[in-house]
């Protein structure tokens, strides 16, 4: 038994933010960027967020797989920037989409989520009877955990959805083997801390250090209202940006793609030269050249979407499997290899056949 993938989509945001426009924001040039990294434009969610891309791409692939979205069993949503703690962002995608019979849930296994939920998605609809059709959506916003003043991390980054569909097959299409490894991040080269706007009003010692009388007086004393100072007094303000040491993502990845494709090759018994088509994470042109050299793959081999996209994190390897198969670049029977890094570390592939 396998699982075959039957439907796909993808969603970008309206608004493409090219590099040009880019340098009117922070200190950069299209050349620094489009030579260091391929990327030529993005797209950025104004009027859009995680769950209207997420859906759209679902809806897409649902279209493609020719399915309602009542017949999914299994949705899982891969994102780091999620529209809400709780829910789940599976759970809003689930709403909006209809997808009334599904179980949902997210994982987060950063840019490489993507390789990660069709890991478990496969292994869920082989082993549970009642799961035979599953999505597994991308969905992320980028654009508001990037630090738009950090040049080094802003001008890499994009926002957008990929969905799938996977249904469990009785012939050899479909994923044939999974790859997933994690190392400790002991340097943090990739991180952006959690948002939570509020401290508990308590202190390890058990000392309550703001108590209701004390914001009171305070309100009183400065001359604001009581609203206005328990804000004050409770909410940290922190901001979560992605902080990133560059260099090492890029150390970290051009060792980890190589191998996490053989890895997942020789699990499926084929040959990285037998891959017709690799879908890699769009994280940097130089990344992916410099995988391909080491695998001794031709680069065109390697579908890219970055030039248009930018790095969209846990959609980015779904955005450009979905692009890759509308663009007729996957014909059937052929063998896919889809390969993500990411922080944690995380890092993984999967080897299928369409
Ligand atoms: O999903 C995973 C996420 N992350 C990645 O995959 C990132 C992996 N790393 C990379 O892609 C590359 O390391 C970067 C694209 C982030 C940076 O490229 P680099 O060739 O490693 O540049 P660098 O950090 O060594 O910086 C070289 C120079 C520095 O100036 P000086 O010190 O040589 O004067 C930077 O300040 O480039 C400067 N620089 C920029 N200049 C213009 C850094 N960012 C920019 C910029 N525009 N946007």
């Amino acid at each position: 038994m396998g699982s075959a993938v039957t439907g796909w989509g993808s969603a970008l945001p309206s608004l493409r933010v090219d590099n040009n426009a880019l340098s009117q924001v922070v200190d950069t040039s299209h050349e620094w960027i489009a030579k260091r990294t391929g990327i030529h434009s993005r797209h950025i969610a104004v009027d859009e967020d995680a769950t209207t891309l997420g859906t759209q791409a679902c809806a897409q692939a649902l279209e493609v797989a020719e399915l309602g979205a009542g017949q999914i069993d299994l949705l899982i949503c891969t994102t780091s920037t999620a529209d809400a703690l709780l829910p789940s962002q599976a759970a809003l995608i689930r709403a909006r989409l209809g997808a009334s019979n599904a179980v949902c849930f997210d994982l987060n296994a950063a840019c490489a989520g993507c390789v990660y939920a069709l890991s478990t998605a496969h292994s869920l609809l082989q082993t549970m009877p009642n799961m035979k059709r599953a999505l597994v959506v991308g969905a992320e916003c980028m654009s508001r955990i990037v630090d738009w003043t950090d040049r080094a991390t802003c001008v890499l980054f994009g926002d957008g959805a990929g969905a799938v569909v996977l249904e469990r097959s009785d012939n050899d299409r479909g994923v044939l083997a999974c790859a997933l490894r994690n190392e400790d991040d002991v340097d943090d080269v990739l991180r952006c801390d959690q948002i939570y706007s509020c401290d508990p009003p308590f202190s390890a010692d058990g000392v309550i250090p703001c108590t209701q009388e004390q914001i009171a007086a305070n309100a009183e004393a400065e001359g604001v209202g009581l609203e206005q100072a328990l804000a004050n007094a409770h909410c940290t303000g922190k901001a979560p940006l992605v902080r990133m040491k560059g260099r090492d993502v890029f150390k970290f990845a051009t060792r980890v793609i190589p191998q996490m494709l053989q890895e997942a090759c020789h699990q499926a018994g084929v040959s990285v030269e037998e891959l017709d088509l690799v879908i890699p994470h769009q994280a940097n042109e130089r990344i992916i050249s410099n995988a391909a050299k080491k695998l001794g793959l031709p680069l065109e081999r390697f579908h890219r979407i970055i030039q248009e996209t930018g790095n969209t994190s846990s959609a980015s390897v779904l955005m450009a499997l979905a692009h890759a198969y509308q663009q007729g670049c996957i014909q059937p029977g052929q063998l896919v290899g889809l390969v993500g890094f990411g922080a944690g570390l995380t890092a993984g592939a999967v080897v299928l056949r369409a």
